[in-house]
C-alpha cells in the first residue's frame, strides 16, 4: 500500500497536524503566497512528491469560502500531477453546502458546484463531517463519508444538563438530533420552523412537545450568526424549559453570534475544531480528529 501524506489545506494546520499524527502519515508542508494580483499560488513539500503515494487533503472552507475551495482544488490537482495515485479530500466543514436546492427560481445549486469541482480536481474520495444535507453528497460522482458527530457533542453535554431533551431546530436536523438522542437512551423532537424565501424572515412554531421543567440540548450543524439557536432558546425558555446546552459541529460565530446565544440564555456551547474556534468559560472546543481518522482508516483499508 502507498504511503499516506497529509496535505494541509486551507484552515486546516492544526487539524492537520493531530490527523497525520494519529493515523500516521507523514505530513507534507505546503509553501502558499499571493500574488501582487491577489492569485493564490501553492507548492508541495514532502519527500513522496513523485514518488507514487496517496494524499490525503485536509482542508476547512471557512472563514474565506472562495478562496478556502479554490486552494483545496489547487492541492489536490499539484498532488495528482506529482505522483498522487489516489486523492482523498478530507474537508470537514464544507461550505455553500446550505444552498442544496433552487429556493427561488435563478439560482445556482452551489453544493453541487463545489462537489463537483473536488471531483474534477482529481479527489476521488470525499470525507467530511455532519454535511448540512447529506443526500447532497449523492452529487459527488466519486465514494464518499458523512461523519456524524452529534453523538459525541452530547455525550460531552450530559456533562452540564440531566436527563434532557434532545432537540433538533427544524426538522432538517431531526436526523442528527436523533442519531444522537438514540445513542444516549434520551429523548428527542424537533421545532417547525419556516423561513420566508424572500426576507429571509424565521418563526419557529413549537411541536406539541412539553418542554416544561426539562433540560434542552439543542443539536444543530451550523451556527452562522447565531439566530436560529437563540430564537430557538427563546421558544423554550416562553415553554418553560429549566435549562439550555447548545450542540453545533461548525461554530462560524459570526459577528456577535456567540454572545447573541449566551444572551439569549444559553448556559454553553459545545462545538468542533472543523472550523477554527477560539474556546473560552462558554464555548467548549471537542476535537473530533479521532473519529475522522477512523473513517480515514475504513476507506483506505477496504
Ligand atoms: C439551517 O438550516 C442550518 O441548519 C442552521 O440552523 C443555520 O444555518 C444557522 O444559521 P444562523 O446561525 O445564522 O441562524
Amino acid at each position: 500500500m502507498n504511503e499516506l501524506v497529509v496535505i494541509p489545506g486551507p484552515n486546516a494546520a492544526s487539524l492537520s497536524k493531530s490527523i497525520a499524527l494519529l493515523s500516521g502519515a507523514a505530513l507534507s508542508n505546503v509553501h502558499r503566497k499571493i500574488f501582487p494580483d491577489g492569485e493564490i499560488y501553492v507548492r508541495l513539500e514532502h519527500i513522496y512528491l513523485n514518488k507514487p503515494h496517496r494524499a490525503l487533503i485536509v482542508s476547512s472552507m471557512y472563514p474565506n469560502q472562495a478562496s478556502s475551495f479554490l486552494e483545496t482544488m489547487l492541492l489536490i490537482d499539484a498532488s495528482k500531477r506529482h505522483g498522487a495515485s489516489e486523492v482523498i479530500a478530507l474537508i470537514p466543514y464544507i461550505a455553500f453546502s446550505r444552498q442544496d436546492k433552487v429556493f427561488l427560481s435563478g439560482e445556482p445549486i452551489s453544493i453541487e458546484v463545489i462537489l463537483k469541482g473536488l471531483y474534477l480536481s482529481g479527489a476521488s474520495h470525499l470525507i467530511t463531517a455532519d454535511i448540512h444535507n447529506p443526500k447532497s453528497l449523492r452529487e459527488f460522482p466519486g465514494t464518499f463519508t458523512n461523519v456524524m458527530v452529534s453523538d459525541i457533542l452530547v455525550r460531552e453535554s450530559l456533562k452540564y444538563v440531566d436527563n434532557p431533551i434532545i432537540l433538533a431546530p427544524d426538522i432538517g436536523a431531526l436526523e442528527r438530533a436523533s442519531f444522537a438522542a438514540k445513542k444516549h437512551g434520551l429523548d428527542f423532537d424537533y421545532l417547525v420552523k419556516t423561513r420566508d424565501k424572500a426576507s429571509g424572515e424565521v418563526t419557529y412554531e413549537p411541536r406539541e412537545v412539553n418542554l416544561s421543567g426539562r433540560n434542552i440540548v439543542i443539536v444543530d450543524d451550523v451556527i452562522s450568526t447565531g439566530g436560529t439557536i437563540a430564537e430557538s432558546t427563546k421558544v423554550c425558555l416562553s415553554r418553560g424549559a429549566l435549562s439550555i446546552v447548545v450542540v453545533a459541529t461548525h461554530s462560524l460565530f459570526v459577528g456577535g453570534a456567540r454572545d447573541r446565544i449566551i444572551n439569549a440564555g444559553v448556559k454553553k456551547i459545545i462545538t468542533t475544531n472543523t472550523v477554527p474556534v477560539i474556546k473560552d468559560e462558554a464555548v467548549e472546543v471537542i476535537d473530533i480528529s479521532e473519529r475522522l481518522v477512523e473513517a480515514i482508516r475504513e476507506l483506505t483499508e477496504s
